[in-house]
């Protein structure tokens, strides 16, 4: 297979560039600068991707890489601080400009250089630098510049060295898609290999092949990865995979019985359906503190999950649903950010697989999501919104009970539908009701009530890191109002959180 590396020099844009790669049909990993040249040099890479990233290249503690990387033959694309590096690295000259040029700007194209074949001559680009390259190296020839960029992109064309100041793999980018596609498929020289069907075809064999004629036994949420890899796995062994479905009762409502539905006579598999919401109840009574119902809700999950394992299935594989960004999110160099993702479990020492799976581990979500649909899951589950592992524990806001969480799934079953039946829901990332434990006055017929508040939280974003709060239409919003106080029972009035992320978060506890 076809393989780009993305060499990662501190930028939040690496994953964006290797998905933006991987949509034009061509592999690519991510790896931090810190990686040794061997590793570049024998991992088979068509082409190598230098990031950008927030440094200056003349400051001794900013990401570096030995100048041999340009010399291994393999064709290099530097983006923003990458371009600046590539120029450094072989002698080229670096300043520091008086003011930052950022945002839309047009340049003007060489468009005999084979990146910028086929796009026209001044075009759109997103940039995003105050340094910039004043002298190019020997060899190298300007092939784009904008009004206060002399060197927009530059070029050995011999070499294959190429480097562009601007952005290519943000959509604000008029042809930067078209710019990589050059890279790759003109540059680089590779055909696209990188399709779902074979991933599929290709994982499934491997699959027998490591499995066997042994059991495989699958943690199943309801979320997306850990039902795609479900539904992977039982193509590839059918009921020798067990999958285990803990139902804390903290789902949205129905949600346990649509997962069960899904998975329990469409696919071929062993499903166990365990529901423990009493047990959960009972564990959180009298607890408000949100980090202690974490801790709890994880902890008992943790112990009702692995006593059921123990108890039957610890002879064959375990499967996981770990996907490519859980893993660099974890493997991160900074060690205050590392973290043990949630889709990777730890396993408690006393239980012995013959090993771990991951079949998902190498795919991006939206990777993850195409699979899902090629073998066949429901439209609504593939595309779940992220739903917190501690699920309405964190949404009922105070002490969590029977009733509250009632409540609180009847208003979100209401805000779901309104919110579909309107077609609004392509437009929001994620959307839901909480029930923050206020009570109000407020009068229906002739009487007096004194009941719950329900406050309506929806975001749009690219990745959670940071949010906006949706401008849903005031009439939506005014129907969702008046349809959780009349069908929803023990709520008496309806709030909409207008607050972006940061300051606040998505969730409220
Ligand atoms: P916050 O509230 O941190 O949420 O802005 C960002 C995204 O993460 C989800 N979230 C969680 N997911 N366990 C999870 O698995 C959690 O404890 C948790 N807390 C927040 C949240 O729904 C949003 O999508």
């Amino acid at each position: 297979m076809e393989k780009i590396l993305v060499l990662n020099f501190g930028g939040q844009y690496d994953q964006l560039i290797a998905r933006r790669v991987r949509d034009l049909n061509v592999y690519a990993e991510i790896l931090p600068y810190t990686v040794p040249l061997e590793t570049v040099a024998e991992g088979g890479y068509r082409g190598i991707i230098f990031t950008g990233g927030p440094n200056s290249v003349y400051l001794e503690e900013s990401p570096h890489y030995t100048p041999e990387i340009l010399k291994l033959g393999i064709p290099v694309l530097g983006i923003c601080y990458g371009a600046q590096l590539m120029s450094y690295m072989l002698g080229g000259t670096i300043e520091h400009a008086g003011t930052r040029e950022y945002g839309l700007t047009q340049i003007r194209a060489d468009h005999s250089s084979l990146l910028f074949k086929g796009i026209p001559e001044t075009n759109n680009v997103w940039m995003s630098h105050t340094d910039y390259i004043s002298g190019v190296p020997e060899g190298f020839a300007v092939t784009a510049v904008s009004e206060n960029c002399p060197c927009a992109a530059m070029e050995n064309e011999e070499q294959r060295l190429y480097a562009v100041q601007f952005h290519p793999e943000v959509t604000h980018s008029e042809y930067g898609r078209a710019m990589l596609s050059n890279f790759l498929f003109l540059v680089c020289g590779c055909r696209g290999d990188w399709v779902m069907d074979d991933f599929i075809e290709k994982t499934v064999q491997e699959l027998r092949e490591t499995i066997g004629d042994r059991g495989v036994v699958l943690g199943l949420s309801g979320g997306v990865d850990s039902s795609v890899a479900a539904a992977l796995l039982s193509r590839a062994v059918g009921r020798q995979l067990t999958c285990v479905f803990v139902d804390q009762g903290l789902m949205r409502k129905d949600e346990g019985d649509m997962v069960e539905e899904a998975f329990k006579d469409a696919f071929e598999m062993n499903f166990v359906r365990i529901n423990c919401q009493e047990k959960f109840l009972s564990y959180l009574k009298g607890v408000t503190d949100p980090e202690e119902k974490r801790i709890i809700i994880g902890t008992q999950f943790y112990k009702v999950f692995w006593d059921e394992i123990r108890a039957r299935y610890s002879q064959g594989f375990f499967a996981q649903g770990t996907i490519y960004p859980d893993r660099i999110e974890s493997g991160k160099g900074d060690a205050a950010k590392i973290k043990t993702h949630h889709n990777q479990v730890g396993l408690p020492e006393d239980v012995h697989f013959k090993g771990v799976i991951e079949p998902l581990k190498d795919l991006f979500k939206d990777e993850v999501r195409r699979v899902g649909e090629k073998l066949g899951l429901p439209h609504d589950l593939v595309w779940r919104q992220p739903f917190p592992g501690p699920g309405l524990g964190v949404r009922v806001i105070g002490e969590v009970t029977a009733e509250r969480v009632r409540i609180l799934q009847n208003a979100d079953a209401v805000l779901r539908d309104e919110i579909r039946r309107s077609g609004y829901e392509d437009q929001l990332s994620q959307f839901f009701a909480v029930l923050p434990g206020v009570r109000t006055v407020g009068v229906m017929g002739d009487a007096r009530t004194y009941s719950e508040l329900v406050a309506i939280r929806a975001v749009t974003t690219d990745d959670f890191m940071t949010a906006d709060w949706a401008k849903i239409p005031c009439d939506i919003l005014g129907r969702i109002s008046s349809r959780i106080i009349n069908e929803v029972e023990g709520v008496n009035r309806v709030v909409y959180d207008i607050t972006s992320k940061p300051p606040a978060t998505v969730e409220w506890e």
